[in-house]
């Protein structure tokens, strides 16, 4: 039997974790550069309707042609609400986002 302690315990760790997983869902809007804001939002939107955007985001990939066939794939999920219109525009931010990662992983090395 679950006592309505337990269940205040997993509301609160449950609320805690939201909390505490980086500041919010997705990347801090600060670090994203103003042209490619819009198809970061855009990415925000439709990527976030099945999963949380932590599956793209934390998934380590960082190659141009596999995030083409990974929105190809997405987008054919049933009910993804995502266009052609709308796989070309998050790919510019994927793009972006996979040079950012090479750059971080090459360069100063920020641990993830
Ligand atoms: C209609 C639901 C749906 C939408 C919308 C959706 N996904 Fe997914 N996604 C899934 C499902 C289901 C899986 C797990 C099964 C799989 O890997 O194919 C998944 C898995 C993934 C994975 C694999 C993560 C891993 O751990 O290997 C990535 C990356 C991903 N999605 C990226 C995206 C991106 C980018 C978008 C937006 C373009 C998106 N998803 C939108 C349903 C969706």
């Amino acid at each position: 039997m679950i006592s309505t302690i337990t269940r205040a315990i997993i509301a609160v760790l449950w609320l805690a974790g939201c909390a505490t997983g980086r500041s919010r869902e997705g990347l801090d809007p600060g670090q994203v550069p103003a042209e490619v804001r819009a198809d970061y939002d855009l990415f925000t939107l439709r990527c976030s309707k099945c999963h949380s955007l932590s599956r793209p985001l934390n998934s380590g990939i960082d190659d141009d042609q596999v995030w083409i066939d990974y929105v190809a794939r997405m987008r054919r999920q049933p009910g993804s609400g995502i266009s052609l219109d709308d796989g070309q525009r998050i790919l510019r931010f994927l793009h972006y986002y996979a040079l950012e990662q090479r750059r971080l992983k090459g360069g100063e090395g920020k641990p993830q």
